[in-house]
């Protein structure tokens, strides 16, 4: 079977990926120097670093690093009113110096292995199973791996610190209220869903359960 009619049964975002002449010439050993920055915080397998609030990075897909960069770059997220661990992220974005390095770094991420990060958010998984299955699952999938035809990233695998953060920072607006953040508004309204500070904890440690086994 020729390689573009096996792209017919896939979804939109995903053959825009497969199909797309910028990931053809993508350049991983020029993401590796690119990465050389990016490892001071993320860690020299993407593994993430707590300390610094950096993120376990390399269990996303490209296309979402590639569309989180963007953002990084262009202040719609890390920008005014953003946190202090995502301005601190936003100048890095900046640093990359044309649009094909962001392709480059990307790939080279994905490419990387690093073993999940140790549980340290304490959370009823039973009840977080519940409000995962009411409210996320329909985008983030039931396994929490993500949705590309709807730009909703891998959550399995995240760090579960990084979790929380994130849902606590939809809330407050710090991230996803910026009026050209389009995915990043339809994620905040979901965030406002969960009824407490607490269920960020529940539906997080359910979420730190689906990565058990996996890399
Ligand atoms: C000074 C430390 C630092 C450096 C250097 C750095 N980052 Fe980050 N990065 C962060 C922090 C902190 C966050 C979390 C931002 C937040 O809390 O919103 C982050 C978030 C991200 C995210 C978003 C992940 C997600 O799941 O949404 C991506 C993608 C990313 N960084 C890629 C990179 C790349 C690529 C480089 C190198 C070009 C890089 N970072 C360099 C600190 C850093
Ligand atoms: C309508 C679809 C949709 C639903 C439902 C949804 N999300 Fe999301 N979520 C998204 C999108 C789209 C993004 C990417 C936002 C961006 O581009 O900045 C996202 C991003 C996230 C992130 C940031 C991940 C990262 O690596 O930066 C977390 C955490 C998250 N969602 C958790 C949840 C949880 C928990 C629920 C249920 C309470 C949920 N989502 C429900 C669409 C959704």
């Amino acid at each position: 079977m020729r390689w573009h009619s096996l792209l017919l049964g896939l979804p939109l975002g995903l053959m825009w990926l497969l199909s797309s002449p910028v990931w053809a010439g993508v350049d991983i050993a020029r993401g590796e120097s690119l990465y050389a920055t990016c490892a001071t915080c993320h860690g020299a397998s993407a593994e993430g670093q707590q300390a610094l609030s950096a993120p376990r990075l390399n269990h996303l897909r490209e296309v979402y690093i590639v569309a989180q960069l963007e953002k990084f770059r262009a202040g719609i997220r890390g920008g005014e009113g953003a946190s202090v661990s995502a301005k601190q992220m936003a100048p890095m974005a900046t640093v990359l110096p044309d649009e094909q390095a962001l392709l480059d770094v990307a790939a080279y991420i994905v490419s990387l292995s690093s073993p999940v990060s140790p549980v340290t958010v304490a959370g009823d998984e039973r009840l977080g199973a519940d409000y995962y299955n009411q409210f996320c699952g329909a985008c983030h999938g039931a396994k929490a791996a993500g949705n590309v035809a709807l730009n909703s990233p891998v959550l399995a695998g995240s760090d579960d610190w990084y979790l929380v953060a994130q849902l606590a920072a939809f809330r407050s607006g710090e991230r996803g209220a910026h009026a050209k953040d389009r995915t990043g508004r339809q994620m905040r309204a979901m965030a406002m869903v969960l009824p407490s500070e607490q269920a960020l904890s529940d539906v997080t440690a359910f979420i730190r359960s689906l990565a058990d086994g996996a890399d």
